[in-house]
């Protein structure tokens, strides 16, 4: 398995529990993307990437008369999701190779992209599998070059860590440009809709931002440590956060998330 495919394997193995300490901050983004999708009405919709079912609540409020499905390769997501919507439907897929076999009116997809490869071939191939108006809409955190993303590859290369983190380092990619977005999509589709929008999220401290990234970027990183080199390992990140993120007047950090979203509509 190459480095990036075993960090994203590792990314993948998400725990729901952690991912919601910060459900508000959280549900911001898809709540944003949500509000630009031009569909009235929707027979059915799919949640790619649904997680703890927080993205899928929102469908399901938006589109009450729709079949609303959340898919998600987690399974310790999918058991969190299927307890917050008992009556909601589920499955496990990968988004890898997953295409829609029933007609779909929406494809939303919140937060999993960055987790999945070859956007070349997958992006393409989900927008065409929608009808004429159907629409695909994308959020990813584009945030590579923002502190907190740095400094994980920074530490991880500058301790007794070090050599189980090659493939952690290694690894998460840039996103490519809106342009580039732009032309692989638009061919497909009579309207796209592109745009970046910067939170700044208000955490209680450092050690706060830290806990955030534990339910996402730090996850490849960590599971690739025993308990000792890992407490070590969040030690030496957590001062250097505290460096980069100054406390504001009342203690409280600015946890500065820049994300790219995209609607495109067949
Ligand atoms: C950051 S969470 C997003 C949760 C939710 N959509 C939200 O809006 O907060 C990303 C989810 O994508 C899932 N995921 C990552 N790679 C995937 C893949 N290749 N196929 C399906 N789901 C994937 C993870 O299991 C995780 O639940």
């Amino acid at each position: 398995m190459s480095d990036k495919a075993a960090y994203r394997e590792a990314a993948e193995d998400w725990s729901a529990r952690q991912y919601l300490k910060f459900e508000d901050e959280r549900t911001r983004p898809p709540r944003d993307l949500l509000a630009q999708v031009p569909l009235q009405s929707a027979r059915r919709v799919v949640d790619l990437g649904c997680g703890p079912g927080n993205s899928t609540e929102l469908l399901i409020e938006r589109y009450p008369d729709a079949e609303v499905v959340g898919l998600d390769s987690s399974p310790d997501m999918l058991r969190q999701a299927r307890e917050r919507l008992p009556r909601g439907m589920f499955m496990q897929a990968d988004l890898k190779s997953w295409t829609p076999q029933e007609r779909t009116d929406l494809l939303f997809a919140n937060a999993v992209f960055q987790w999945v490869p070859d956007h070349n071939t997958v992006l393409p191939r989900l927008l065409e599998s929608l009808p004429t108006d159907g629409v695909l809409a994308l959020q990813m955190p584009d945030n590579t070059d923002e502190p907190a993303l740095a400094l994980m590859s920074e530490v991880a290369g500058q301790g007794p860590w070090s050599a189980k983190l090659t493939a952690a380092n290694a690894a998460r990619d840039e996103l490519p440009r809106p342009g580039a977005y732009y032309d692989l999509l638009r061919p497909l589709c009579r309207n796209i809709d592109i745009w970046h929008t910067v939170y700044n999220h208000v955490m209680a401290g450092p050690e706060a931002i830290v806990e955030w990234f534990k339910g996402s970027a730090l996850r490849p990183f960590l599971s690739a440590l025993d308990d000792d080199l890992q407490a070590g390992y969040l030690a030496a990140y957590t001062a250097e956060i505290t460096r980069a993120y100054p406390a504001r007047y009342d203690g409280r950090v600015l946890l500065r998330l820049p994300r790219l979203f995209i609607v495109a509509t067949r």
